[in-house]
């Protein structure tokens, strides 16, 4: 072999290997959907902690048939899927192993990718278990048969490019900070980042739309600008949070308002003790 084709070659295997990089699907195994009732009580808890609902069930629809519009920042509209495991217009057939490809990696089962709009990126916190039990759930939902409309975008829009928005978000949004050993402020945080989503609509984003996770609730610009950090809740005690959580009436006697309060109606589901661990979470010191 002469040494042009060899460099050829090198060079090929390169960019084959970086495509494989950003195109490959994540490694996650293929595990059973449990179908216990304990894990199907679980999925249940954290299928509201998780505010999946607000996203995929509106205006009072029979299920999670999706059509819930969200506005893109970068011009045109988002469409919720039908999530209900129809076979023709839902999810029906999916395998674990496709609900955490989605859920935690944001990837279609045929290889594709999903717009960040579908919050995977807080959801990677889940682990596996807890997502597995969320599929044991939403397996057992009534299939319906529903075309949820198709997102409305710019035509220089593809999905596929959020395969390079994955790996600089992976760069650029900093590190989560550590919450130290306490297991209720664990708990809390974990709910928090990984199923309430929080940061989503908290923490700030930086012209692409990638969280800036050093300076996690500080608030986001146009979206919720409260910052939920010591001084942002100043007006808060811990107890009043946890009323929050409850009923929505914030530190001034007033009624939350906007997408806060499809939030709230999830917080409000939650066991006490796990709005306490929210609470926990926020009102750390360290
Ligand atoms: C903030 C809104 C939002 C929330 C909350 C949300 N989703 Fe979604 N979800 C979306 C959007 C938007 C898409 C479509 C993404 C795309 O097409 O690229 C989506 C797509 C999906 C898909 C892919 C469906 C398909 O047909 O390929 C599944 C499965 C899904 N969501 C399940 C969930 C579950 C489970 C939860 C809760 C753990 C959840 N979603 C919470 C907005 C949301
Ligand atoms: C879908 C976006 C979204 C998510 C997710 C979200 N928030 Fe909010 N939040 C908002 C908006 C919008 C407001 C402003 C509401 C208003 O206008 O009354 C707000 C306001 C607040 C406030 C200020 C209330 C006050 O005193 O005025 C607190 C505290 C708060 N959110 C806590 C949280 C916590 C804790 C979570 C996670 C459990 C969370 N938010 C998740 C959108 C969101």
């Amino acid at each position: 072999m002469n040494k042009k084709f060899i460099s050829l070659l090198v060079v090929l295997i390169v960019v084959v290997a970086g495509l494989y990089w950003a195109f490959g699907l994540p490694r996650v195994g293929d595990p059973e959907i449990p179908a216990s009732t304990q894990a199907m009580a679980n999925g249940e808890y954290l299928y509201n902690a998780a505010g999946c609902a607000a996203c995929h069930q509106v205006d009072g629809a029979e299920g999670p048939v999706g059509g819930y519009e969200i506005e893109s920042p970068f011009g045109g509209s988002f469409s919720t899927p039908n999530i209900t495991p129809d076979t023709e217009t839902g999810i029906g057939g999916w395998s674990g192993r496709d609900f955490l490809l989605a859920i935690k990696h944001g990837r279609s089962p045929t290889g594709g990718f999903y717009w960040p709009a579908f919050p995977y990126r807080s959801y990677q916190g889940m682990t596996d278990e807890d997502v597995l039990d969320i599929a044991a759930y939403m397996v057992t939902l009534p299939p319906v048969n529903s075309e949820a409309p198709e997102h409305e975008l710019p035509a220089w829009q593809f999905s596929w490019m959020m395969s390079g928005w994955n790996i600089m978000a992976d760069f650029l949004e900093g590190e989560l900070s550590a919450v130290g050993n306490d297991e209720q402020v664990q708990r809390g945080a974990y709910l928090a980042r990984s199923f309430s989503h929080c940061g989503e609509c908290h923490t700030p984003r930086n012209v692409l739309g990638i969280s800036n996770f050093n300076n996690e609730f500080a608030g986001q610009e146009g979206v919720a600008s409260a910052a939920l950090t010591a001084d942002g809740l100043g007006a808060y005690s811990y107890e009043d949070f946890v009323y929050f959580l409850e009923d929505g009436f914030t530190a001034n006697f007033e009624q939350v308002g906007g997408e806060m309060l499809d939030v709230i109606d999830h917080t409000s589901k939650l066991t006490q003790e796990d709005r306490e661990a929210l609470a926990a979470f926020f009102f750390r010191e360290d």
